[in-house]
């Protein structure tokens, strides 16, 4: 069930998550870790990137050394929460291009409604980063790619820091081609939908909102 998920086990990973669990934790220290853990994620989901080899000069002499082949990236930020991990991720990829969809749930039908969609243009030729921090029902993330993939992107990864198994099924249902990478996989939701144990509303804890 879970073989387009992968969950980055390292310690530096885990160890800064369970301080962001922790409700003691300030609005400051968790916004802070969310960014130290966006670039080991992202370590980790640009792991098989294609790479050729240029012709440099070391002070020594001529060798063809590794570097990305590039395939050009482009990051779509979920909102509001996945603004989170924006940043981390560009410091580390500075030359990718930014998108953010924005939605939000009808109370009614319970479906995620669009209410902001601003992409690059040229999303078929690049790889596309979705970053979000929480996977839970994954009805929102399922929309979001069925825009990504009618905007044209057609490689796409979905980078997210707790996932719950709920929302892990319902993307690889619609989804089957996006891998997923996240810091953990959590034990369910909860009648609310929020992921258990968790960490609360992740936009909250990092805007220090309610
Ligand atoms: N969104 C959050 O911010 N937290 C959850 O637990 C679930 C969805």
């Amino acid at each position: 069930m879970y073989d387009h998920l992968t969950v980055v086990t390292h310690p530096l990973v885990q160890h800064k998550l369970t301080l962001m669990r922790d409700k003691a934790t300030s609005t400051a220290e968790f916004r802070q870790l969310l960014r130290e853990i966006s670039q080991l994620l992202a370590y980790e989901i640009t792991r098989e990137l294609e790479m050729t080899t240029r012709r440099i000069e070391t002070p020594l002499r001529e060798m063809d050394a590794p570097v990305l082949a590039g395939k050009k990236m482009a990051l779509i930020s979920i909102l509001r929460a996945g603004n989170g991990l924006l940043d981390g991720v560009l410091e580390l990829v500075p030359s990718a291009r930014v998108g953010f969809v924005g939605l939000y749930r009808d109370e009614e039908t319970l479906q995620p409604v669009q209410y902001y969609f601003k992409v690059p243009q040229d999303l078929k030729d690049r790889l596309v980063i979705v970053v979000d921090p929480m996977l839970a029902t994954g009805n929102s993330s399922a929309a979001a790619v069925d825009l990504l993939k009618q905007a044209g992107a057609n490689d796409i990864r979905f980078m997210c820091l707790l996932a719950a198994p709920e929302g892990v099924a319902r993307m690889k249902e619609a989804h089957p081609d996006v891998p997923i990478v996240t810091a953990s996989l959590d034990e369910r939701l909860d009648e609310q939908g929020y992921i258990m144990p968790g960490l609360g509303d992740a936009g909250d804890r990092m805007f220090g909102t309610r």
